[in-house]
């Protein structure tokens, strides 16, 4: 494929090549000179419609360590707001001679409806609640080089799971890669048929902690939800905020990942955040090699 629109459409054999490839790539990123010629001769076009400080971050860092041309878009400061659309914005970028497009979007299926009208590489890098695939491959990623492997592991996947593209492409890489998967959240913040993805799904917060190897915990994400929904900011941390008091009753220890950006307090307390359990700034290292491996796979197929 010359796109990376979703996990979805990857096979297990798809993920493990980009892990071994990333593997390669986090060698190069311990060396004192971290840049390669790769990507020399491609130019990527980072085009943004919605925040982000992790995933534009590591996508300019990759692109950069590969030796890639890159122009940054944000649709914030851009001639969207004079009403220009999405076809002829990416259109006009790729008459500059771009190769790929790496693209944030707040519409669902957003990149996928462009990767049906241009001729660049795109590579989703969250398109609404739908999927975030370099999201998931660094969160498995981190798991497998934490825990040695991810088949068998046992994943809960914690907090708005209804808004979230973040859980979604961990529910397809993990289950792809031989993990069992349980979703644990608020009734209202469980899409309805989640059951049917073959997760478990569980709403007692301290029976998925006993349950899983790793807790990879989400924030509530305010910004997606169009009405309130129960609990509050303050209800959530009650019933389902992960503190040290909680992790300590626990007969074992198990591994915290979070995709960030945190909401301290809220679903994760700073005493788990930034304990030895939490893989957290791992997960953000990674991305720069699982990011690497998805350029440059990509780059090869026109
Ligand atoms: N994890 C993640 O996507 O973070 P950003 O929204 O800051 O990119």
């Amino acid at each position: 494929t010359r796109h990376l629109l979703g996990i979805k459409g990857l096979t297990e054999t798809d993920i493990q090549l980009i892990f071994e490839t990333a593997d390669n790539f986090k060698e190069v990123l311990n060396r004192p000179i971290k840049k390669v010629p790769s990507l020399r001769d491609i130019t990527i076009a980072n085009v943004f419609f919605e925040n982000s400080t992790r995933t534009k971050l590591s996508f300019e860092l990759a692109e950069k360590r590969l030796s890639a041309d890159v122009v940054n878009f944000a649709s914030g400061s851009s001639s969207v707001k004079k009403g220009e659309t999405l076809i002829d914005t990416v259109n006009n970028i790729l008459a500059m001679k771009v190769d790929m497009v790496v693209m944030r979007h707040s519409s669902p299926g957003a990149p996928h409806f462009l990767s049906r009208h241009i001729r660049a590489n795109i590579i989703n890098a969250g398109d609404g609640t739908h999927e975030h695939p370099t999201q998931a491959l660094l969160d498995a990623f981190s798991i497998r080089e934490k825990l040695g492997e991810v088949a068998g592991k046992k994943v809960a996947i914690i907090g708005d799971i209804l808004h979230s593209r973040v859980a979604l492409s961990n529910i397809f890489c993990l289950q792809k890669l031989g993990a069992e998967v349980m979703v644990c959240g608020p009734v209202t913040l469980m899409p309805r048929h989640i059951g049917d993805l073959g997760v478990k799904v569980e709403q007692d917060v301290f029976k998925a902690l006993q349950w899983c190897d790793v807790a990879n915990v989400l924030r509530i994400q305010l910004e997606r939800q169009q009405i309130k929904y129960f609990p509050s900011l303050r209800e959530y941390s009650l019933y389902f905020g992960i503190n040290k008091k909680l992790l300590n009753q626990l007969d074992k220890e198990i591994v915290i990942m979070h995709p960030g950006p945190i909401n301290r307090g809220v679903e994760l307390n700073s005493d788990v955040a930034d304990s030895d359990n939490a893989i957290i700034l791992q997960q953000v290292e990674n991305g720069v090699a699982i990011r690497m491996a998805v350029l440059y796979l990509l780059a090869g197929v026109k």
